[in-house]
């Protein structure tokens, strides 16, 4: 028969699970916002859109591809980071403005205007894309990405996400 002080904890083993617990709890007060401060910038979505200015609109010949390229301060990770972005810009006769991104839609890699050959050629897979952004040949799966473009004050301005 089991005798009462099996059951019992003694003074010793009280005070050190006492002492776990409180260690457990002020550890957790410390460490959660630690961690939290340490992983929320991984985390933090960009929000909103916002404008950017490319340059003068004037520049732009109808029906010529032209070259803008623009920088935006990026979150990645725990470092803002200066990234350098490219797009072309076409006008049309009444002066409307189209803006290509220049990754390809297959595997991204950058496509460039060749005037002789009338055409967007992504190198890494010979792509071709017409001057609208439409797949001619090759493995893209879609037309080049389009951004949202306005002309204010004669600037040329697309919506990118902030
Ligand atoms: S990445 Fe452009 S064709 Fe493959």
């Amino acid at each position: 028969m089991p005798k009462k002080s099996d059951y019992l904890i003694d003074r010793r083993q009280f005070v050190g699970g006492v002492v776990g617990i409180v260690g457990a709890i002020m550890s957790a007060a410390v460490g959660l916002p630690l961690v939290g401060y340490l992983v929320s910038p991984a985390l933090e979505k960009a929000e909103g859109q916002e404008w950017i200015p490319l340059g003068t609109a004037s520049a732009l010949e109808p029906g010529v591809p032209a070259l803008f390229t623009f920088s935006q301060l990026r979150q990645v990770g725990w470092k803002r980071t200066k990234i350098n972005y490219a797009v072309y810009a076409i006008a049309d006769d009444t002066g409307h403005v189209t803006v290509f991104s220049d990754d390809c839609t297959h595997l991204s890699c950058k496509v460039h205007w060749e005037p002789e050959r009338g055409a967007f050629i992504c190198p890494c897979h010979d792509g071709v894309f017409d001057r609208e952004g439409n797949v001619v040949a090759g493995p893209p799966p879609r037309p080049l990405d389009r951004f949202e473009a306005k002309v204010e004050d004669g600037q040329l301005m697309i919506l990118v996400e902030a």
